[in-house]
C-alpha cells in the first residue's frame, strides 16, 4: 500500500512535514506533498514521528517468569541469578517461545522494532538459544532480534563454559557476551574477556559484555574490554553493558580510564531502571544510585544507549517493555534534566542504540525501509512527560501495532 503521512513533526524538527511511502520505502520527505493517484492519505495531526524504538539490552529468555519458582526476596542481582538458575532447569523450547512471543508483542505496543536480547548459554542443552534462534526467523517481519551468547554463570567459572560459548557461536548468534564480574577470580575475569573477544573475531561477530555490574569499585573489567577493543580495532563492534562499578570508581581512576575508552570508541548500554533497583544493596546510608556515568560518557563523545534489561523476571518484576519509562527514570537518576538533554533523550533509544546494534540502514530517509512510529504528542518532550502512547508503529510501510489514545475527562 502506498501512503502519504501528512503533517507530522520529524524527531526534533519543530516544522511540520509529510512522508511519502511507496512499495514499503520512503520515497519523498518534505512539507506540502500532494497526494498521488492510488495513495492512502494518513492525517498525522502534527504528531511526533520517530524512527523505530530500539531495545538495546534485554533478557527475553527470562521474561515473564517473575515468581517462578520463587520471588527474588533480597532484590539483588545475585539472588536473581540463583532464582533463574532454578527456573531454567525446567526450560523447554515451547515454554521459552510462548513467553518471548508475549514479551515481543508487549514491546511492539511501545514501538519497539529492534531488540538485542542476551540469551543465557550456561545451560548444557542450550534450550533458550534454540528457541530464540527459531523466533528470530519467525518474527523477522515484525521485529529484528539480535541474539547475544550470554554466559550468565561465567565462561571460566561454569562447567564447559568455553565450549558452550563456542557452540552458541557456531549455532548462529549475532553477538558474543561475557560476565567478568561474576567469574571466580580477577584472572578468570581477564581470560574470559580475552576468550570472548577472540571468539567474536574468529566468527566475525559483535561483542556485548555484562561488564562490572556490581558496586565493587575494584571491578575493572571495563579497562580490559576497552583495551582489547582498541588493540583489535573493533570500535563500535564492542559494547560494555551496565558498567555500574564505574559509578563507584574514584575520579582519578576514571580520568585515566577515559583515555582508553575514548581511543577504543566502544559503545555503552545503561539500564537505569533495573540498576537503581538492583545495585547498592549492601549499602546502608547513604545509598549509591548504581548507574554508570552516562552524563560524563555522553559529554566525552562516547555512545550510550538505554535498555530495559528485564521484563517481569527475577531481576525486575515490574519491567513493562516500554523504553519511555527507562528514559524517564534514566534522566532523573543521571541528573540529565537540562532542557536540551531532555529534548535529545529519544536518541538513547533510537540513534544511539542503532550504533550499538551496528544497524546500517536505520533512520527516516528517502530510500530506507518505511519503518517509523507515531506518538500521540507533538514533540518528544511532551511524549516523555505525559507518557504518550505510540498510536502507530509501521514497518516496511505496514501498520504492525496501534494504540487508541485514552480520553481523559476531569469533572470539575
Ligand atoms: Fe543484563
Amino acid at each position: 500500500m502506498n501512503l502519504l503521512i501528512k503533517d507530522v513533526h520529524l524527531e526534533d524538527n519543530p516544522d511540520s512535514t509529510d512522508l511519502r511511502i511507496a512499495e514499503g520505502y520512503f520515497t519523498e520527505i518534505g512539507p506540502g506533498l500532494e497526494p498521488a493517484p492510488g495513495e492512502t492519505v494518513v492525517p498525522g495531526g502534527g504528531r511526533l514521528v520517530l524512527p523505530p524504538i530500539i531495545e538495546s539490552h534485554v533478557h527475553l529468555d527470562s521474561a515473564m517468569t517473575a515468581g517462578q519458582p520463587r520471588w527474588n526476596a533480597s532484590g539483588t542481582l545475585f539472588e536473581g541469578i540463583e532464582v533463574w538458575s532454578e527456573r531454567k532447569r525446567d526450560l523447554t523450547v515451547a515454554d521459552v517461545k510462548e513467553r518471548v512471543n508475549r514479551a515481543v508483542r508487549q514491546q511492539a505496543r511501545f514501538g519497539v522494532q529492534y531488540v538485542r536480547t542476551h540469551v543465557d548459554v550456561t545451560d548444557p542443552g542450550l534450550t533458550a538459544l534454540r528457541a530464540l534462534l527459531e523466533l528470530r526467523e519467525e518474527l523477522a517481519d515484525f521485529v529484528t532480534l539480535q541474539l547475544v551468547a550470554f554466559p550468565q554463570e561465567g565462561i571460566e567459572s561454569y562447567p564447559n563454559g568455553r565450549d558452550l560459548m563456542r557452540e552458541a557461536a557456531s549455532m548462529g548468534v549475532d553477538v558474543i557476551g561475557a560476565i567478568p564480574h561474576f567469574e571466580f577470580t580477577r584472572e578468570y575475569s581477564v581470560s574470559s574477556l580475552r576468550y570472548a573477544v577472540d571468539l567474536a573475531l574468529e566468527f566475525d561477530l559483535l561483542v556485548d559484555v555484562h561488564c562490572d555490574e556490581t558496586d565493587d569499585e575494584a571491578s575493572r573489567g571495563l579497562e580490559t574490554l576497552a583495551t582489547l577493543a582498541y588493540e583489535n580495532q573493533m570500535g563500535a563492534r564492542v559494547t560494555a553493558s551496565h558498567t555500574t562499578a564505574m559509578h563507584s570508581y574514584n575520579n582519578a581512576y576514571v580520568n585515566r580510564l577515559m583515555r582508553v575508552l575514548t581511543l577504543s570508541g566502544i559503545n555503552f548500554v545503561s539500564n537505569p531502571l533495573v540498576n537503581t533497583h538492583l545495585q547498592a544493596r549492601t549499602d546502608t546510608y547513604p545509598k549509591r544510585r548504581g548507574v554508570t556515568r552516562v552524563k560524563e560518557l555522553t559529554e566525552a563523545g562516547l555512545n550510550v544507549s538505554f535498555g530495559q534489561d528485564d521484563i517481569v523476571d527475577p531481576w525486575n518484576p515490574l519491567g513493562t517493555g516500554n523504553l519511555r519509562d527507562v528514559v524517564f527514570n534514566g534522566l532523573h537518576v543521571t541528573q540529565m534534566m537540562g532542557h536540551q538533554q531532555i529534548v535529545d533523550s529519544y536518541r538513547f533509544i533510537t540513534h544511539n542504540a542503532a550504533r550499538t546494534l551496528n544497524l546500517s540502514d536505520y533512520g527516516i530517509e528517502v530510500g530506507h525501509s518505511a519503518d517509523f512510529v507515531i506518538f500521540d504528542a507533538p514533540s518528544w518532550y511532551e511524549a516523555l512527560s505525559f507518557n504518550a502512547p505510540v498510536v502507530g508503529s509501521y514497518r516496511g510501510g505496514r501498520l504492525i501495532a496501534r494504540t487508541e489514545p485514552v480520553e481523559h475527562e476531569v469533572l470539575f
